[in-house]
């Protein structure tokens, strides 16, 4: 009797080892998004996955869920905030409404280049606006991903400002596009990306704003058959990790991840570049007429006083505008 419970109590106890240390091993952490698997910014987040558990001997593990099935962006934002969720990619426009910060990259024409965006983003402004984290907020940025540049899209061209008036677009919940927007005269629309398709298709909105991609691999291209390439904003997709995950990391892990997410930012800016070649060969099959004709001088003084406002909001706003337009000299 007395073996039988020792052995049982010896059995036990090797079982609970065995269960600590297997959780000692691996942290899992779950990664959410709104895109399809087949887009760059799932195939960079895979890499840095498999990276992350490369660099830390397999004691983190991502796992990735996109089509918003842990929920949209706003969503995510706030399970991350609460720590109910690790990781989550989002973009700018959305992050603005949790740290102002991110709201500089919301600003329409303050990047002239793809080139200059990268100097931005892979450099020390765009580590700055990632580290920037505070209890309440309760998340921090890893790293950013390319979204490319946004135009308006819907039934017509829109060749100027005065094409907009009146429209009713789709934007993200972000103060400065509806402010940009309202300022083109055109009526803003705040709805989640998940629901534009229907939204175009219904009527709900005559026009939207998205990159050239959106039109296949979100399929709104069947629903909206003109895109003017005014090139408003490039607006950068950024991976944010929930504050409560990463106080628990070590130092060494958090360098790992950090080096993850530079890589895989690298990793995916030429994937980006072709994936949108490819997708306005494709958008084009599908219907899509592409306007180049834009009266940009007149689309750039409706909105460029934005600018000045936000330098005149608060002087680290005005500091950031600064360095990422001397950066370009
Ligand atoms: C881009 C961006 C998404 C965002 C979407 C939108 O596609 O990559 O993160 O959700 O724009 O307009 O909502």
């Amino acid at each position: 009797m007395r073996k039988i419970f020792w052995l049982a109590k010896l059995g036990l106890v090797t079982m609970s080892v065995g269960f600590s240390a297997a959780a000692a091993a691996a942290i899992v952490m779950k990664l959410s998004h709104n895109q399809g698997t087949e887009v760059p910014v799932h195939k960079a987040m895979q890499f840095f996955a498999d990276k992350v558990g490369q660099y830390t001997n397999g004691e983190i593990k991502v796992r990735i869920y996109p089509n918003a099935q842990l929920g949209n962006q706003r969503e995510s934002m706030e399970l991350v905030q609460s720590g109910a969720l690790a990781l989550a990619k989002t973009n700018a426009a959305e992050l603005e409404a949790f740290d102002p910060l991110y709201s500089v990259y919301n600003l329409p024409y303050l990047f002239n280049s793809r080139a200059h965006f990268y100097q931005v983003i892979s450099g020390e402004i765009g580590a700055e606006i990632l580290g920037s984290h505070d209890k309440d907020r309760g998340f921090i940025g890893i790293t950013y991903y390319d979204a490319g540049s946004r135009s308006f899209y819907g039934h017509k061209p829109f060749r100027t400002p005065a094409d907009l008036h009146g429209v009713k677009v789709r934007v993200q919940p972000s103060p400065s596009a509806v402010k940009m927007v309202q300022l083109i005269g055109a009526h803003p629309t705040p709805i989640p990306f998940g629901e534009l398709y229907s939204a175009l298709q219904q009527g709900v909105v005559d026009a939207a704003e998205n990159n050239e991609s959106a039109l296949v691999d979100a399929r709104h291209g069947e629903v909206a058959k003109t895109y003017s390439r005014d090139q408003h904003t490039m607006v950068p997709d950024v991976l944010v990790m929930s504050l409560q995950y990463w106080n628990k990391l070590t130092p060494q892990q958090q360098k790992a991840v950090r080096k993850a997410g530079y890589e895989s930012m690298m990793y995916q800016k030429d994937l980006w570049a072709r994936r949108t070649r490819e997708n306005i060969v494709k958008a084009k099959k599908m219907g899509v007429t592409f306007i180049d004709d834009i009266d940009k001088a007149a689309f750039k003084k409706k909105v460029l006083p934005m600018q000045q406002e936000a330098a005149d909001s608060s002087a680290k706003m005005a500091e950031l505008i600064d360095r990422i337009k001397r950066l370009n000299n």
